[in-house]
């Protein structure tokens, strides 16, 4: 199995510089290696080209970089459908978690009945209308789901790009108060820190798993590290305390990985400004390889 890694630098989704370097940070985290050793072909495609936030102006104060942002999710998600169909796994590394726009557009464009679980510290839920920031990476969950401003679903020609059905959004504890209505209304599925806490990571993730690959041909994880908690993961933008553990995430992914279910994975939000010693870019990095099937013994 050949496994597809795209960098995609992109920060104007979100105000902190710094996040553009995640793909670099990921890298340096010996990713690669550590792939390759579980016997996977690693084909490296380098970065996308992004714009810098200094070259560009802020045009709408609710939808910060949009045409930028919609320019960029278009070419990740060509590049992205392209490896779909060439038969690869795709690891797409932010950048910030807007990202996502193009990469699951990507991936639901080779792969029309998809499901999604979204690993997250937020709901990612926000438009236009509900954000409290203007920044686009409060918004890709909607987006992906046919929610939100005309230029952002028209990414790749096609949307909705997932069904509610299939959407299972783990790991929650901020959400903004109009974004809590459009959750609410969407159908999609949230398992929060709560109920993380209640019943368990475990039966967390066999709901959620059953939940996203119910009648789908596969499964995309969208895996923001912000997902965990900060003392484990400080190098991103938006941390929230009370977060996902490294054991509740690693046995998350382990679930995922005996589950065969998965077609494509994005980590994003990795921003090696705010971490201390790349702590997060590793845990991202011992993430991916829980996801692949990596083992103690
Ligand atoms: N809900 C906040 C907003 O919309 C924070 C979003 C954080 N998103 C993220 N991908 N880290 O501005
Ligand atoms: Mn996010
Ligand atoms: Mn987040
Ligand atoms: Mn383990």
């Amino acid at each position: 199995k050949t496994i597809s890694v795209l960098g995609v630098p992109l920060d104007l989704g979100q105000g902190r510089r710094g996040v553009d370097m995640g793909p670099s940070a990921i890298r340096y985290a010996s990713m690669q290696e550590r792939i390759t050793r579980l016997g996977y072909e690693v084909k490296d495609l380098g970065n996308v080209n992004v714009p810098t936030p200094e070259s560009h102006r802020v045009a709408n104060q609710k939808l910060k970089y949009l045409p930028e942002i919609v320019a960029v999710s278009e070419e990740v998600a060509e590049r992205v459908a392209g490896e779909i169909n060439r038969g690869h796994m795709p690891i797409i590394l932010g950048g910030d978690h807007s990202i996502s726009i193009g990469s699951v557009a990507g991936i639901a464009k080779a792969i029309r009945n998809l499901g999604l679980i979204w690993f997250d510290a937020h709901g990612d839920m926000n438009t236009e209308d509900t954000t409290p920031s203007g920044n686009i990476h409060g918004m890709p969950l909607a987006v992906s789901l046919g929610i939100g401003h005309a230029d952002l679903l028209q990414v790749a020609g096609f949307m909705p790009k997932v069904h509610a059905q299939n959407v299972v959004l783990v790991g929650a504890r901020s959400i903004d108060p109009d974004e809590r209505n459009l959750i609410r209304q969407s159908g999609i599925t949230v398992f929060d820190m709560h109920e993380i806490d209640k019943r368990g990571m475990s039966a967390v993730m066999e709901d959620a798993i059953r939940i996203a690959s119910k009648g789908v041909e596969g499964v995309h994880l969208s895996l923001d590290l912000d997902a965990f908690d900060p003392r484990e993961a400080p190098g991103v933008g938006t941390p929230v305390l009370g977060g996902v553990t490294y054991r509740e995430g690693h046995l998350a992914m382990e679930m995922l990985a005996a589950a065969n279910v998965l077609t494509s994975v994005d980590v994003v939000e990795v921003n090696p400004i705010l971490d201390v010693e790349n702590r997060t870019a590793r845990v991202a990095v011992d993430m991916i390889c829980s996801l692949l099937g990596e083992t103690v013994i």
